[in-house]
C-alpha cells in the first residue's frame, strides 16, 4: 500500500516542471533530490562551467546511492533524463515553480526577482535564501502572493528539512504547493513566518558565532570544542565543523543580519569570525576555515 501511495504521488507530479536557479552546493543538492523524486527539472545557471560541475557532481551524488542500493540504476537513468541543464534563463519559463539558490547577495537576488516576474506571471517564486527577507523579494516581484522562501540544509540530499518561509503576502494556496513538493521531495516542511535567520539558523549560527568566541579566547581548541558538543550534545558534527561546511562568509551574513534585524548587540558577530573571512579562510570552500581540507 505505501508502494501504491507514492507511485500515485509521483505520477501526480510527475509532468511538473521546477526550476532552479544557481548551480553551486544548495542548487545542485536541489536538482539532484528533485529529479529523483520524479520531477522535470531545470537547472540555471549563467555559464556553462559551474554547469558542468553541477552535472558532475550530481551524476556522483546518484552514482553513489547505486552503489549503496539506495537507488536502482534504472531510476538513476530516469532521474538524469529529468535533468535539464542551461544557460538561459528564458528556459524556466514553462516552470510552475521556481527555486532560487543563487548566492547571498541582495541586489542579485532582487534582479533575478524582477527577471524570474517578467518570465512568467503564473510560477511560483521560492528562495532558498538564509538571511534576506522573503517580504523584501516579495515586494520586488510582480506577485508577491506568489513568493515563498524554501529554506534547504547542506547537505541537501541528507537533511531532512524545508523552512517554508511566508512572507507578508504569501498567499496560503503558495504555502501549500511548495509544501506539497517539499513533501514530494521526501523532506518535512515547517512553516515559519519571515523573521531574521528564521528559525533554523537563528538558533544554530548564533551557537557557531559563541564557538568563535571560544576560539578567539583561546579557552579550547578547535577539536576540543567541537568534541565537546558532539559528545556533550550529541550533535553530529561540532559547531567549527559546521562552520566550515555551511561557509565562513554564510555565518557571518547571518550574524550580521541578525544584529541588524532586531538591534540586540548580543547577536555581535566574532571579531576573528570577521577576521577569518577578510582573509579569504572561509572553510571547505576555499580549503581552510577553522581546519585545513587538502
Ligand atoms: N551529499 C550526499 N550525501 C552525503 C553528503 C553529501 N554532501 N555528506 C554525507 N552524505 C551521506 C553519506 O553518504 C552517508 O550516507 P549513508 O548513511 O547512506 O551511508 C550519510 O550522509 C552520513 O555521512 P557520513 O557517514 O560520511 O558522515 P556523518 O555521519 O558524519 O554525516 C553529515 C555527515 C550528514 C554532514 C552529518 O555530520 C550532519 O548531519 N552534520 C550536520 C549538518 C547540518 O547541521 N547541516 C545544516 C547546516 S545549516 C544550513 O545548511 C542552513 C544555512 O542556511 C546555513
Amino acid at each position: 500500500a505505501i508502494v501504491s501511495i507514492h507511485v500515485s504521488r509521483s505520477d501526480r507530479m510527475s509532468n511538473m516542471n521546477v526550476g532552479v536557479v544557481g548551480a553551486g552546493t544548495m542548487g545542485q543538492g536541489i536538482a539532484q533530490v528533485l529529479a529523483s523524486s520524479g520531477v522535470n527539472v531545470k537547472l540555471y545557471d549563467v555559464a556553462d562551467e559551474p554547469l558542468e560541475r553541477a552535472q558532475g557532481s550530481i551524476n556522483r551524488g546518484l552514482d553513489r546511492l547505486v552503489s549503496k542500493d539506495r537507488l536502482s540504476e534504472s531510476d538513476r537513468d530516469d532521474a538524469l533524463a529529468r535533468l535539464e541543464t542551461t544557460s538561459k534563463l528564458d528556459a524556466l519559463s514553462d516552470c510552475e515553480i521556481i527555486i532560487e539558490a543563487a548566492p547571498e547577495d541582495p541586489e542579485l537576488k532582487e534582479k533575478l526577482f524582477r527577471d524570474l516576474s517578467a518570465l512568467s506571471r503564473e510560477a511560483i517564486l521560492a528562495s532558498n535564501t538564509s538571511s534576506l527577507s522573503l517580504t523584501r523579494l516579495a515586494a520586488v516581484s510582480e506577485r508577491p502572493e506568489r513568493v515563498v522562501g524554501m529554506h534547504f540544509f547542506n547537505p541537501v540530499p541528507v537533511m531532512g528539512l524545508v523552512e517554508v518561509i511566508r512572507a507578508e503576502q504569501t498567499s496560503d494556496d503558495t504555502v501549500k504547493r511548495v509544501e506539497q513538493l517539499a513533501e514530494q521531495m521526501g523532506k518535512t516542511a515547517v512553516a515559519i513566518a519571515d523573521s531574521p535567520g528564521f528559525a533554523v539558523n537563528r538558533l544554530l549560527v548564533p551557537m557557531i558565532n559563541e564557538a568563535a568566541f571560544l576560539v578567539q579566547e583561546n579557552a579550547a581548541t578547535p577539536e576540543a570544542i567541537d568534541q565537546a558538543m558532539k559528545l556533550g550534545a550529541n550533535h553530529p558534527m561540532g559547531p567549527l565543523a559546521l562552520a566550515d561546511l555551511v561557509g565562513l562568509d554564510v555565518c557571518l551574513a547571518i550574524m550580521e543580519v541578525l544584529q541588524d534585524g532586531f538591534g540586540d548587540p548580543k547577536y555581535r558577530p566574532c571579531p576573528l569570525l570577521k577576521r577569518m573571512v577578510a582573509a579569504g579562510h572561509l572553510g571547505r570552500k576555499s580549503g581552510r576555515g577553522f581546519y585545513e581540507y587538502k
